[in-house]
């Protein structure tokens, strides 16, 4: 077989600025450790994101010139809906300004204390509204999600076993939802079966819990249903997309990722008297239920890039490219998760960094490490992030410590990615040289975003 090649040429191009070892040490020093508080004018290869950061189409920059601004009934509106009721099959299809407002809204509604919600994995900002509620997120991630290293190829599932036995101990009508992410971020950007979603459906059905979709990323967790799912080598991934959703009650989507759109998103669902009190936040929130928290331009490069998605030809170079950097990284040994995820690279930064405790933070450690080598900036998917402190203040560390290189969509091209592997593989052959850091400053909610940091010199 030929190379994969990028299915796109380039019109149009932004400048990568270059800056030297000695100015990355002071930007890292002067942003505190924290990635997230550096200018993306001094990253050179900004892996921090695939959210809002894909690059758009001719035709999507053509459809924010068609946008049509009205505050009600935009015919931007109804090109939009009409394209999510067609891959959803859901009727009721309300916009907000991205992912988490959807979240937010639901949650509201259907959240509060002595409530659990169940996912796969619930993504930060889920868990965060979830928990702002007052209710409890569980992730039942499947056994197969928690080992890193070995492949397999629905790393995303549920475990269906934990889900009946987590509703016989907590009732039914103490689980509003059961959320499903597609892929499953937080686990890797690892796909979740059709088999799994049925057989969590069924759970669901038996139980009167309605079952909603993360689809922050449904068409890439549709192509790896299309390459490993036998029942579905055949069938178009559009057409994989719409029984996916026909199992759903509901989704929640940032359009950010999967329609390759700079901002927006959308809440969906079946339920009207659901639809009804949610509809009512989103006025007082977002804004009125014909353009939620988007202006018509937006609406429109979201409706034309959820189908440009579904195009084969992009998802093989999308889910390739992803690929190719993953298995150079293990062959010069580097611990990732295997197989590659959808939309990023993740590091196991516990096993790169076994001389650095979870008390110091090893994920982090690494991200100023791939900062200040090679100007990359990547995010940590660990203790910084999901951490907690127990009555005496200690560290309950997350799960897994890991890295994310999250790759935009179209965005950069092979000898970038190149890059990439030769400084992390660069890293990793001086990788007993990076210190642990300690956090200095923190806020009680999702810390990650603003923490300062310091490393520590043994
Ligand atoms: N769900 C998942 C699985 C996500 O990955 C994200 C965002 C959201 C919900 C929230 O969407 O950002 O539009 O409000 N993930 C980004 C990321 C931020 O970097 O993975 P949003």
């Amino acid at each position: 077989m030929k190379t994969i090649i990028e299915p796109f040429k380039i019109k149009s191009v932004e400048p990568i600025y270059f800056n030297t070892k000695e100015e990355r040490a002071e930007i890292l020093e002067n942003a505190s450790h924290n990635p997230f508080l550096i200018r993306s004018a001094d990253v050179l290869i900004d892996l921090l994101t695939d959210s809002g950061t894909s690059a758009m189409s001719s035709e999507q920059w053509a459809g924010i010139m068609k946008g049509d601004e009205s505050y009600a009934g935009s015919p931007s509106f109804f090109h939009f809906e009409k394209t999510v009721k067609e891959i959803t099959g859901m009727p009721i299809v309300m916009p907000t300004h991205q992912g988490r407002a959807a979240e937010k809204i639901l949650f509201n509604i259907l959240g509060g204390k002595g409530k659990y919600f169940v996912s796969n994995t619930l993504f930060d900002t889920t868990r965060a509204n979830i928990e702002f509620s007052g209710a409890e997120g569980v992730d039942l991630l499947c056994e197969e999600g928690k080992r890193t290293t070995i492949p397999s190829p629905f790393k995303g599932n549920m475990d269906t076993v934990a889900l009946k036995q987590f509703i016989l101990e907590k009732g039914a009508s103490n689980i509003p939802l059961c959320l499903i992410t597609v892929t499953n971020n937080s686990g890797g950007g690892q796909p979740v079966s059709m088999q799994n979603i049925r057989e969590v459906k069924k759970i669901c059905v038996e139980n009167n819990i309605p079952l909603f979709i993360d689809a922050c990323r449904f068409a890439e967790n549709c192509y790896f249903i299309k390459m490993r799912e036998k029942e579905f080598a055949n069938t178009t991934v559009e057409n994989i997309a719409k029984e996916l959703f026909s199992y759903a009650d509901g989704c929640t989507m940032s359009a950010k990722k999967d329609a390759f759109a700079n901002i927006g998103g959308f809440l969906a669902m079946h339920n009207e008297a659901l639809a009804q009190q949610c509809r009512n936040l989103l006025i007082i929130t977002e804004g009125f239920p014909t353009y939620g928290g988007l202006a018509g331009r937006d609406l429109e490069a979201i409706a034309i890039g959820l189908k440009e998605v579904m195009d084969e030809h992009y998802l093989q170079y999308r889910i390739r490219s992803i690929e190719y950097l993953t298995n150079k990284l293990i062959a010069a040994g580097v611990p990732v998760i295997q197989p590659a995820g959808g939309h990023a690279v993740y590091i196991d930064a516990k096993e790169f960094l076994d001389h650095i405790p979870v008390e110091q933070y090893p994920g982090q450690a690494l991200v100023c490490a791939l900062y200040l080598e090679g100007g990359i900036r990547s995010v940590e998917i660990g203790s910084l992030m999901f951490g907690k402190y127990d009555s005496n203040g200690k560290l309950i560390p997350a799960q897994m410590e890991l890295v994310r290189l999250a790759i935009p969509r179209r965005v950069y091209t092979q000898s970038h990615i190149d890059y990439v592997a030769e400084v992390i593989i660069e890293v990793f052959e001086n990788r007993k040289k990076i210190n642990g850091l300690l956090i200095t400053e923190e806020a009680k909610m999702l810390r990650h975003f603003t923490a300062k940091l310091a490393p520590i010199n043994n």
